[in-house]
């Protein structure tokens, strides 16, 4: 085949653990909507920059260090980030993959998520705690895609990595890692019941 492929953007995706993920998703949803009452400063932050919904992102992003549960959703997630940068091939010159950021994002009916990515670290995440039925899974875009200039579009069969766009369902219990560069988005969520997930960033140190 004269034709190969190269430059691949890797994408992770695993359940967070074999078993339990039911008992462990109820604790933290709980915890999220307690978070979300006592987080006043929080509130007032999304009403401007996350219509509709409520995130901990801008307020209290470093839960790991101030909730047991959260801490120990670090460790795990740790388990998943060195997985990932291993298959990333990236060379850590000795230091380690660390957890710098944590928080929660809460997204009832109508509530969306506008493309972003996540400046000052390698790898982010999400973590997903609550999925209902139809809510928004989460879409990424082809890096590549300001660089296309006059190309024609993907013919719409094109094999789904030929894709400019490729969406992860949000499934309760899953863990989505990818490089924190990558751009994506959660488009509104149109079920009337609350989508709630934790991301993250990591950083090496
Ligand atoms: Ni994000």
């Amino acid at each position: 085949m004269p034709v190969r492929a190269w430059f691949p953007t890797l994408l992770y995706c695993e359940p967070l653990q074999k078993s339990g993920l039911e008992r462990l998703n109820a604790e933290l949803a709980r915890e999220c909507r307690d978070l979300r009452d006592y987080d006043a400063a929080g509130r007032r932050w999304s009403a401007k920059n996350y219509p509709g919904g409520y995130t901990s992102y801008a307020s209290m992003n470093e839960l790991h260090r101030f909730s047991s549960t959260f801490a120990a959703l670090e460790k795990k997630l740790l388990r998943h980030a060195r997985a990932y940068a291993a298959a990333l091939e990236l060379d850590l010159r000795g230091r380690t993959v660390r957890l710098t950021d944590c928080w929660v994002n809460i997204m009832p009916t109508h509530a969306a998520h506008s493309l972003h990515l996540h400046p000052l670290s390698f790898i982010s995440g999400t973590y997903y705690v609550a999925t209902p039925a139809g809510c928004p899974g989460l879409k990424f875009e082809d890096p590549r895609l300001s660089k296309f200039m006059a190309a024609p579009p993907r013919r719409p069969d094109a094999r789904p990595a030929h894709r400019s766009h490729v969406t992860y369902p949000a499934v309760a219990g899953n863990v989505v890692l990818f490089e924190s560069w990558l751009r994506h988005e959660v488009p509104a969520n149109p079920v009337a019941a609350e989508r709630i997930s934790i991301s993250f960033n990591f950083n090496w140190t």
